[in-house]
């Protein structure tokens, strides 16, 4: 029996995949910043289900978090990094974490890039094992010259910066895990899914999260050994240019790093 901890498993994609994957018989830890409904969230799954705590707009959550995932569970098959903060309502403006840190990079992006580094060693110890990351097809440049957005701020600019950072987390840690039996990669699961960010934002929704879910399972499930890659929904795809930047890739990694360490400090 697999063990996979989907985060943000209270609503929408992640709801979902967990009732989907706990129903195929594996073990599913559901992760999520409120008890009652994780409560439900498991209760709609059925099956055999964990449930995990932490707001991982707070980077001491995340790291609460990691070390309880390494306390409780002696496997980890599959992690999806799927919680996510959407554009939010149109017009609405800047937000920061608990951390002062740019609040889409700190939950979408930095919250999982703290969590995945933390559990390297116990996927590793269940290898082969997986990292899928729900990325998404918009995506902007970060610009590291204000990477938090201090200036210019834009909701949509603030998703898309995450979004590119997650893939960018992604193509490294997949060379970075390149033998060990760890696979990494991301996509875009489906466009304007009916979920409560879509609808938040005032989106008609045009995708079902079932066709979000799809397209995560096949590389929950499927896609043996394939890493260091980023599909749009099933299809193998290109992302921005940026990812395939190594020395912005550089910068990512010592940025996030650095403000890693300066929150838990
Ligand atoms: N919807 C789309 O069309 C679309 C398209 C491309 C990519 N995606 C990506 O797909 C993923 C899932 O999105 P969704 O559409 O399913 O969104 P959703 O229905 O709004 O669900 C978001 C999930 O993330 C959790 N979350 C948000 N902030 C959190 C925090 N600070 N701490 C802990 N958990 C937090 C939410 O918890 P609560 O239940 O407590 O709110 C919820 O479980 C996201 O990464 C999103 O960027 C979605």
């Amino acid at each position: 029996m697999r063990t996979i901890l989907i985060t943000g498993a209270t609503d929408g994609l992640g709801k979902e995949l967990a009732r989907r994957l706990a129903a195929a018989g594996d073990r599913v830890i559901v992760h999520g910043r409120d008890p009652e409904r994780v409560r439900r969230a498991r209760e709609r799954a059925g099956g055999l289900t964990e449930g995990i705590l932490a707001d991982l707009s707070e980077l001491r959550q995340v790291e609460r978090m990691a070390s309880e995932v390494l306390d409780r569970f002696d496997r980890l098959d599959v992690l999806v990094n799927n919680a996510g903060v959407g554009g939010g309502r149109p017009f609405s403006g800047r937000q920061e974490s608990a951390d002062g840190i740019e609040l889409r990079f700190a939950v979408n992006y930095l919250a999982g890039y703290h969590l995945t580094r933390r559990l390297i060693p116990l996927l590793v110890a269940s290898a082969p094992s997986r990292v899928v990351n729900v990325a998404s097809a918009g995506q902007q440049a970060i610009d590291f010259a204000d990477p938090m957005l201090t200036e210019g701020y834009g909701r949509q600019r603030a998703y898309s910066q995450s979004k590119l950072a997650q893939i960018m987390f992604t193509f490294d840690l997949a060379e970075e895990l390149a033998g060990t039996g760890v696979t990494v990669n991301a996509l875009h699961p489906a466009t304007f899914m009916n979920t409560s960010m879509v609808r938040e934002a005032m989106v008609p929704p045009i995708s079902s999260v079932g066709q979000g879910a799809e397209a995560v399972l096949r590389l929950v499930d499927e896609l043996d050994g394939v890493t260091g890659r980023y599909f749009d929904q099933r299809r193998e795809s290109r992302a921005d240019v940026q990812a395939y930047d190594l020395e912005a890739r550089k910068r990512l990694r010592h940025l996030s790093d650095d403000l890693v360490r300066r929150a838990l400090s």
